[in-house]
């Protein structure tokens, strides 16, 4: 069961984080064009956002890291890449996740795609919740902090609910 989603950061306030991640993303590939890797499937509205307010030549990848089930917490490993359909090999890659919690899932991800040799990888996540860090990843870009609390809306979700809400919001999950 869960409470009212009460926002923590309005589409407004969204919309002002997501053109100031644009700038320095653009600050920092003046002459590159990177490859963004979308990790969904909460990181897709981010995304299609965060493209169209960037003003450099991008281009565009998903993919699906099957690691998580429907509940609340990652599981740890990832088990399969799914997706990645474009060659990395020379290309300056852009992951873009939704939220950073352990950071589990995005350092073993980091790894799989340092293999493919790609000229270099950067972490872009919309939420960053630092401590509830276990991994040693470096976000590049960061939207937001949040504590450590459960946030849904703007693509991000609870059980595959509440990924429409256009703003970022906190909920309490009450156990059945
Ligand atoms: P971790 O960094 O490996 O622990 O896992 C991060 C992933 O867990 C995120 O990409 C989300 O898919 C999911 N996740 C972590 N915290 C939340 C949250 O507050 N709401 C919804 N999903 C979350
Ligand atoms: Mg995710």
């Amino acid at each position: 069961m869960t409470e009212q989603p009460e926002i923590l950061f309005t589409r407004q306030e969204i919309q002002k984080t997501v053109a100031r991640i644009a700038r320095e993303i653009e600050r920092d590939y003046r002459d590159a064009s990177p490859l963004l890797i979308g990790i969904l499937q909460g990181s897709f509205v981010f995304l299609a956002d965060l493209i169209r307010q960037l003003e450099i030549p991008v281009e565009v990848d998903f993919v699906r890291l099957s690691s998580y089930g429907s509940g609340m917490e990652s599981s740890g490993a990832v088990k399969e890449i799914h997706g990645l359909e474009k060659p990395i090999g020379g290309r300056d890659v852009l992951i873009v996740e939704d939220i950073v919690d352990t950071g589990i899932t995005l350092k073993r991800f980091i790894n799989i795609l340092r293999r493919r040799h790609p000229a270099s990888v950067r972490l872009c996540a919309l939420i960053d919740k630092t401590a509830r860090r276990e991994a040693d990843v470096v976000l590049d870009y960061t939207g937001f902090q949040v504590e450590d609390e459960f946030v849904v809306g703007y693509g991000i979700d609870c059980n595959e609910r509440y990924r429409n809400l256009p703003d970022i919001c906190h909920i309490k999950v009450i156990p059945e």
